[in-house]
């Protein structure tokens, strides 16, 4: 699983074979430039759902419930994860939290709305969780994370994300759900994988957690390539003849003709 925000990052993704792209709300960070996942809102997720659906046609499209999508009420929550599926051109949600979203979880499944879960580290709670930490690092933690994810696979969770957790932790809940379990920074012992996009290619070095691999250094090559062009306009190497369209030489004449009238 990766994520994508627009059309052009869709087809990559989709043409790469990934089986789920999802349309995180981490876009907050990295196409918007924002310190938080928390500003966004369901127009802008829906805004980039939709250019996702035009560029991917085979992997599941997952939209991320944002901030306040689903807190407030049951009710909401339904309206709003079927807002995805009805205006965003997704085919299923995700949601963070355990134990307290399960009534949530319960009515989106209920509506027939696929459901991820994402527990652990769950960056639009990061205030209550005092920063972007590991979460589930003593025995009562990893505990209770095993128990919110029993909770949501109950709830009707078809899948289950895991962010920031212990890897033997990681495995061993992944172990005992039937459900798959997606890992970030959660070990291999997880039944899937997910990075952000900007991350796995290098578009994105204001931060990176240690749990990233970067696969390719695209931003470095992206700026090689402008500072390249623009150098080139300067000095005139660009347009070449190969770049440029020719007239026949009898309409130039006449044209130079026309100019002297
Ligand atoms: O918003 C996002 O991209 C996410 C993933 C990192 C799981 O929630």
């Amino acid at each position: 699983m990766l994520t994508a925000y627009d059309y052009s990052s869709a087809l990559l993704v989709d043409k790469a074979g990934m089986d789920v792209i999802l349309v995180g709300d981490s876009l907050a960070m990295v196409m918007m430039g924002l310190e938080s996942t928390n500003p966004v809102t369901m127009e802008v997720m829906l805004h980039h759902g939709r250019m996702v659906a035009r560029g991917a046609k085979h992997a599941l499209l997952v939209g991320d419930m944002p901030f306040m999508s689903f807190q407030v009420s049951v009710e909401e929550a339904v309206r709003n994860a079927g807002r995805f599926l009805q205006e965003g051109g997704m085919e299923a949600v995700k949601l963070e939290g355990g134990r307290a979203v399960a009534d949530r979880v319960r009515a989106i499944s209920g509506a027939g709305i696929p459901e991820m879960g994402h527990i652990g580290l769950t960056p639009q709670s990061v205030s209550s969780l005092g920063g972007y930490k590991v979460q589930g690092k003593t025995a009562v933690a990893a505990h209770t994370l095993y128990q919110d994810a029993l909770a949501l696979q109950e709830a009707g969770c078809f899948s289950l994300v895991l962010e920031a957790v212990p890897a033997p932790v990681a495995a061993e809940i992944s172990r005992r759900l039937d459900i798959p379990t997606i890992g970030i920074g959660a070990g291999a012992g997880c039944d899937g994988q997910v990075l952000v996009y900007h991350d796995l290619l290098g578009l994105f070095d204001k931060f990176q957690p240690k749990f990233v691999k970067q696969y390719a250094d695209i931003g470095g090559q992206i700026v090689a390539a402008l500072a390249q062009y623009r150098q080139e306009v300067a000095d005139k190497t660009f347009p070449a003849e190969n770049h440029t369209f020719a007239m026949p030489d009898e309409e130039w004449e006449r044209f130079v003709a026309l100019l002297q009238e």
